[in-house]
């Protein structure tokens, strides 16, 4: 008869989160350059980055879907941040709020198996992402401090970025760790979006909120505030450059920009550059897998100078930043604080 291990082991060994600054992967990548297929592929969109960061006029909005952050690429986001490699963030609220605010409570996410018995899992109160496992138990205290920091705010309508610099706000004093996105965004002035903000654990805490205020005022999300204000990110910068990891809503919520200031006769270039790192190929039809050129049809991404890298985020993503990092075109990047552009 096998026993199903207790809680505490099967909680234990916790994800790491990958270090770009600790090896140059810069003789890889270029290797890579002189090879076929998504190496090349991968090469050139880590040139392509690297050549957004040096352009003074551009500034890069970096857009994330996929469990990213749970599986160890919160770090590579962090240094993205620190190191002004990225001047806005849009993303699925699951990234910003389940797993990064959640690792900026104390929590972790622990390594486990593909193959696990899922049963026995919710038996244990441990929800399963592949290979990963979280306590729930832990998820429901992010839920609830989501909850109390709409209790402490005046009750109005807010975009998911102002919600968001409230989280970091609550972090300055709370963090267990300063190695969070949303606290180092908030410092750096970097607005981040989650256009499908109550599509995660923030969502929990805003129902929360909502139900026990009934028929008094009560916190909300403006999503088209979002979409105003990352307009205004757009109309702040002479050029834009996309760097995508994923698909999904962000993915079209960030090339749209450039649409929106057309409709409101502020009219900008096309995103200039545009990379853009997944798994989903063109073949059903959506955005995920949509191509960048496709998009240049639609009006919102240049054909100059775009590269689609087919491949598993976990892989790719630490190699082209990792190389544009130690390429060290970032160095002399301004700040560009366009939370400010967002009021
Ligand atoms: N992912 C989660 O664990 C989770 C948990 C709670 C809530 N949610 C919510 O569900 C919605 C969907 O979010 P999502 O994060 O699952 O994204 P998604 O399903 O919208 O992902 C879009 C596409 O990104 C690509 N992609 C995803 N992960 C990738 C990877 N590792 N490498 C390369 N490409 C990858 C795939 O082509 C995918 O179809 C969001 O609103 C989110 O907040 C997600």
């Amino acid at each position: 008869m096998t026993t199903t291990p207790s809680k505490s082991a099967l909680l234990h060994d916790t994800i790491q989160h990958i270090d770009i600054k600790a090896f140059d992967v810069r003789p890889v990548v270029q290797a890579m350059g002189h090879m076929a297929f998504q190496a090349r592929n991968l090469s050139r969109a880590a040139t392509l980055y690297d050549a957004m960061l040096r352009d003074e006029k551009c500034g890069v909005i970096l857009c994330l879907a996929g469990s990213l952050f749970s599986a160890g690429l919160k770090q590579v986001v962090v240094d993205m941040v620190r190191h002004r490699m990225v001047d806005a963030i849009v993303s699925t609220g699951a990234l910003i709020v389940d797993q990064d605010f959640f690792e900026a409570l104390g929590f972790h996410h622990y390594k486990g198996r593909a193959d696990a018995d899922d049963n026995a899992l919710r038996e244990l109160s441990i929800d399963r992402i592949y290979d990963t496992y979280i306590d729930e138990d832990q998820l429901r205290v992010c839920d609830a401090t989501i909850a109390a920091i709409a209790a402490e705010l005046e009750p109005r309508p807010y975009s998911s970025r102002e919600f968001i610099t409230e989280m970091g706000r609550y972090l300055e004093t709370h963090a267990k760790t300063q190695d969070s996105v949303v606290l180092a965004a908030h410092r750096a002035g970097v607005p981040i979006f989650c256009p499908a903000f109550s599509d995660c654990s923030a969502g929990f805490g805003l129902v929360h909120h909502q139900w026990h205020r009934t028929g008094k005022p009560q916190v909300s999300i403006d999503s088209a505030r979002d979409f105003l204000e990352l307009t205004k990110c757009r109309l702040a910068m002479e050029d834009s450059g996309l760097f995508m990891v994923g698909g999904g809503v962000p993915k079209n919520f960030a090339q749209d920009i450039v649409v929106a200031a057309d409709f409101v006769d502020r009219p900008v270039s096309m995103h200039k550059y545009a990379v853009q790192l997944t798994v989903a190929d063109e073949r059903d039809g959506a955005l995920s897998g949509s191509t960048l050129r496709e998009a240049s049809s639609w009006g919102k991404v240049s054909t100059v100078h775009e590269q689609m890298v087919y491949g598993e985020a976990t892989v790719t993503m630490p190699l082209v930043v990792g190389a544009a990092f130690h390429e060290r075109g970032w160095t002399h990047r301004p700040e560009r604080r366009l939370v400010d552009a967002c009021r």
